[in-house]
This record gives C-alpha cells, sequence and structure tokens, in this order.
C-alpha cells in the first residue's frame, strides 16, 4: 500500500473507537482563533499526541487537538490548531489531518486562518471570505504516487471553493450585519514573514491576503472531492504596507479584536451549510 495512504489509515484506526458521531463539517481553526471551540457543545476531544504518528503543532496560538461538538445541533469535527508546512513537516504530512476528517465522514471543510492583508483598503480585524487561492509557492500535496483511493491523479481546481458555501456565508455576513470583505488568498511557506518586495509581488499576482497555510489543505481537499469554504482574519496588514514590524502577537492580539464577529458568522454560517 502507499505508505502516506497506509500512515492515514493508521492514524484512523487508533482513534476510530473515539469518533462519536459522524461529523457533517470539518472546521478548521487558524491562529488566534482556537477559542471558537468553546462555542461548541463539546462532546469529545483527542488531542493531536494521542495519535500515532500524527504531526503535532507548535506553532502559537494553536492547542493541538480535534473537538468534536455541535454547533447550531450539526456535527462537527474541529482542528483547534493545525500543522504548518514551516513546522518541517512534509506536505502529505501537513494535509494528513484534513485527510482524516474526511475519512470520519465529513464531506465539508471550512477553513479559517489569520492572514496579512495586501488590498489596498484592508485594515486589521477585517475578516475576508476566500474566493481564490495560489497555492505555486509550496509544494503539491498530492506531489507522489497518486492515492487512488482518495482521489483523481490530476483533479480539475477550477472551483476550489464551493460557489454555493459562499453565498450561504455572504448571506449569514449580511444577515449578522457584519462586513465581509472577499478575495484571493496565497500561501507562502514561511516561517518569516515576507519582505515588502515580496508583497509586491503577491500583489501583482492577484492576491488579497498573505498566509503560510490553508491553501494546501483545500487542494488536498477538493482531491478528495470535498465542498470548500474559507475565511480569513486581516491580523495585520504585509510588509511595507503595515507602518510597523510584524510580530506573532498582533495575529493573536488580532484574533481576540475579531472574535465576537468571527464567532458569530462561522456559527450562522454553519447552521446555513446544514440546511443547505
Ligand atoms: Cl504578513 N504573512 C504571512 N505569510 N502570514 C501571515 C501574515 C503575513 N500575517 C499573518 N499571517
Amino acid at each position: 500500500m502507499n505508505p502516506v495512504y497506509e500512515k492515514l489509515c493508521a492514524c484512523y484506526e487508533s482513534i476510530r473507537a473515539r469518533i462519536p458521531f459522524t461529523p457533517e463539517i470539518a472546521l478548521v481553526l487558524g491562529s488566534g482563533l482556537g477559542n471558537y471551540a468553546s462555542k461548541m457543545e463539546v462532546v469529545e476531544q483527542i488531542p493531536y499526541g494521542d495519535i500515532a504518528g500524527f504531526p503535532v503543532s507548535t506553532a502559537p496560538g494553536h492547542v493541538g487537538q480535534f473537538v468534536f461538538g455541535y454547533v447550531e445541533g450539526v456535527p462537527i469535527v474541529a482542528m483547534q490548531g493545525r500543522v504548518h508546512y514551516y513546522e518541517g513537516y512534509d506536505m502529505t504530512d501537513v494535509v494528513l489531518p484534513i485527510r482524516l476528517m474526511k475519512m470520519m465522514g465529513a464531506e465539508i471543510l471550512f477553513l479559517t486562518n489569520a492572514a496579512g492583508g495586501i488590498r489596498q483598503g484592508f485594515s486589521a480585524g477585517d475578516l475576508m471570505m476566500i474566493t481564490g487561492q495560489i497555492a505555486t509557492f509550496v509544494p503539491s500535496p498530492l506531489r507522489g504516487a497518486n492515492i487512488a483511493e482518495l482521489g483523481n491523479r490530476f483533479p480539475d481546481m477550477s472551483h476550489i471553493y464551493d460557489e454555493d458555501l459562499q453565498q450561504i456565508i455572504r448571506k449569514s455576513a449580511c444577515q449578522l450585519d457584519i462586513p465581509l470583505r472577499e478575495g484571493t488568498y496565497i500561501q507562502l511557506p514561511g516561517p518569516n514573514y515576507e519582505s515588502p518586495q515580496e508583497i509586491g509581488m503577491c500583489r501583482v499576482l492577484g492576491a488579497d491576503a498573505v498566509g503560510m497555510s490553508t491553501a494546501c489543505e483545500a487542494v488536498a481537499a477538493n482531491h478528495m472531492g470535498m465542498k470548500i469554504a474559507g475565511i480569513s482574519c486581516i491580523s495585520n496588514l504585509a510588509a511595507g504596507i503595515s507602518p510597523h514590524p510584524l510580530t506573532e502577537e498582533e495575529v493573536i492580539e488580532a484574533g481576540k479584536m475579531v472574535e465576537r464577529d468571527f464567532s458569530a458568522l462561522v456559527t450562522c454560517a454553519i447552521g446555513h451549510m446544514h440546511e443547505a
């Protein structure tokens, strides 16, 4: 068997008995956004460290566990903390949790992150729905032998972010009177933030927000045929736009700043996704 798939199956088998239900939605909580788990009606928690061979997150603002629970009566599995490429893991390990949540039964992937704002007019604390992405500055998680059990060798990426889910998020923001921006997310490898020149490059490429995660996860999920939604919390302006040096504390602070709107939007959108 393909060693990547073998590891995935072993991870699944090791926690299978602890999975309390078939989740409808897999939610990835980004840097500074992990507190959302406290809004859930929690049923079970599985620390990543309990899963043999599972990549354990070391990033600040990431707890490192799966949280199973209900949001608006919808069974969901949330990742309180994700794994980043810059931590040194192979891309197949970075997306292993995403694949695992699909194996648990989740058909919808709701991605969130903290990102740097590139587009003119963006400010720290803005919420941006991801409508498209640029993932080509990091290796594809699909590199290597194709795992036919998961998807095709050459999956189409024309519509990574599901149009219906985008409409649901727009409607939810409107209903809650929460300002929502939209745009393209670019993933860079990190862990260093970008130089102003690199941000200039990102802007020329059409990116509106920059981060170190998410896009590779969306590629892996799209390969498996999941429906994908994404929201970036603009935690700071990117280099050359921001008047001061970037710090990780800023990312955590911005998480707190948008917590209310973020939580309300995610909860409302999950409710509507279930209805759809
Ligand atoms: Cl400015 N860049 C990157 N790569 N990731 C970020 C960020 C910037 N701000 C938050 N996350």
